[in-house]
């Protein structure tokens, strides 16, 4: 059967135009004329494809488009939005909001149809590996080595826990087999339950097979990690098995933390492809923002939609060359969600204790930046 589009569009002369070109190529239509009436025909019509425009009175197309991807009924749906406004600053809105494509009227219909044709392609091809799960699956991922990657996961799953998920069930999954640190840095003794998972059958997994090799941190939140070994030496898990412990999880726990540590091997790929959430993790660096140009146009290539990437700013060390906040939006053309302030005295006494900075000071600056991040990921 043919594909079927649902037009959000308050003008009737624009929804008829482009209805009447959709059909004229064979489409199947649906339209809507405002936000609310958008939402309700996305879940009652199930469309393949959504043409959003911007400017409605009322709910406005960032909010319809932000509301269809908190829906799991219409979370995957491909989102293109079709408006008046050019402003680079509302295209990066527009993506952040859900959408997959952007494009400024008047746009030539042979340009519409071929953004809608690969669209369709797009998600014929990544088909129900977009599922969602139960629990919020999050990963976190560094442009580079050392940026504070396992920092910001281990400090947002104790804010997390402490604050807005208090009561609810969380595990930190350490990604890397071998060069695991996050037990280390948690205080807690490193156990081999990762080699041991890595050594079963990934469709045997379940949770309770695995959360028998979680540990409990004194905060509540629960740790999967590995022994330590040297990297090359290590084996480390297969694509298969790292997307199956997280899904076997997700299923009973409420939040899914999994560090990622740097670089987009195939583990790290599998798992870009089921998390809900990625949060990058960067520094001011000119270097360092050079590959995160980089790893941000592979995530965009690996089709991890923008509304599933969040940025987070850690300024270890600052000096009075580096670029502020928003220098380093302007030059990644990206919004920036949280900015971890430098902290070298007490991150040295934490890594020393192995407690998390939230707990060690609670009321320090860069606590209450974990903080209003665990807002952020509660509310996603
Ligand atoms: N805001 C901060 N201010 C000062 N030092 C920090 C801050 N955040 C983290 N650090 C320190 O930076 C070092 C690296 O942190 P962390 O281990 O979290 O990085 P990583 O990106 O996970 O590294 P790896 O690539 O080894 O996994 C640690 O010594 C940590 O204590
Ligand atoms: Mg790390």
């Amino acid at each position: 059967m043919n594909a079927k589009i649902l037009i959000v569009e308050d003008d009737l002369e624009s929804l008829k135009l482009i209805g009447l070109m959709l059909q004229s190529r064979g489409y199947q239509i649906a339209a809507a004329q405002s936000g609310p009436q958008a939402l309700s025909k996305a879940v009652s019509e199930s469309p393949d494809l959504v043409i959003l425009d911007l400017m409605m009175p009322g709910m406005d197309g960032y909010e319809v488009a932000r509301r269809l991807r908190a829906d799991p009924r219409t979370a995957t749906i491909p989102i293109i939005i079709l408006t008046a406004r050019g402003q680079i600053t509302d295209k990066v809105a527009g993506f952040e909001a859900g959408a997959d494509e952007y494009l400024v009227k008047p746009v030539h219909p042979a340009e519409l149809i071929t953004r809608i044709e690969s669209l369709l392609a797009r998600s014929a091809r990544i088909g129900p590996t977009v599922q969602l799960p139960r629990g919020k699956t999050i990963g976190f991922l560094g442009c580079k080595g050392g940026v504070g990657t396992t920092t910001v996961a281990m400090n947002l799953a104790v804010s997390l826990i402490r604050g807005p998920a208090s009561g609810k069930k969380i595990i930190l999954i350490d990604a890397r087999t071998g060069s695991s640190t996050l037990a280390f840095q948690m205080g807690l003794r490193p156990q081999q339950g990762l080699q041991v998972l890595a050594g079963r059958e990934p469709h045997t997994l379940t949770a309770d097979s695995i959360l028998a090799h979680a540990d409990r941190h004194a905060s509540g939140t629960l740790l999967l990690g590995g022994l330590p070994e040297p990297q090359g030496l290590a084996s480390p898990l297969t694509p298969a098995h790292a997307q199956a412990i997280v899904q076997a999880l997700a299923e009973t726990m409420d939040y899914v933390l999994v560090d990622m540590g740097t670089g987009l091997e195939a583990v790290s790929q599998a798992l870009l492809r089921i998390l809900r959430y990625v949060v990058v993790i960067i520094e001011p660096h000119r270097v360092s923002l050079l590959l995160t140009q980089a790893l941000l146009a592979a995530l965009d290539n690996l089709e991890v939609g923008r509304h599933r990437q969040g940025i987070v700013l850690v300024n270890k060390a600052p000096t009075s060359m580096t670029p502020s906040k928003d220098t380093v939006e302007e030059f990644l053309q990206r919004e920036i969600i949280c900015v971890i302030p430098p902290a070298p005295e007490l991150a040295f006494q934490s890594a020393e204790r192995g407690t998390p900075m939230v707990i060690m000071q609670a009321e320090s600056l860069i606590s209450i930046q974990f903080n209003q991040l665990a807002q952020y990921i509660a509310a996603l």
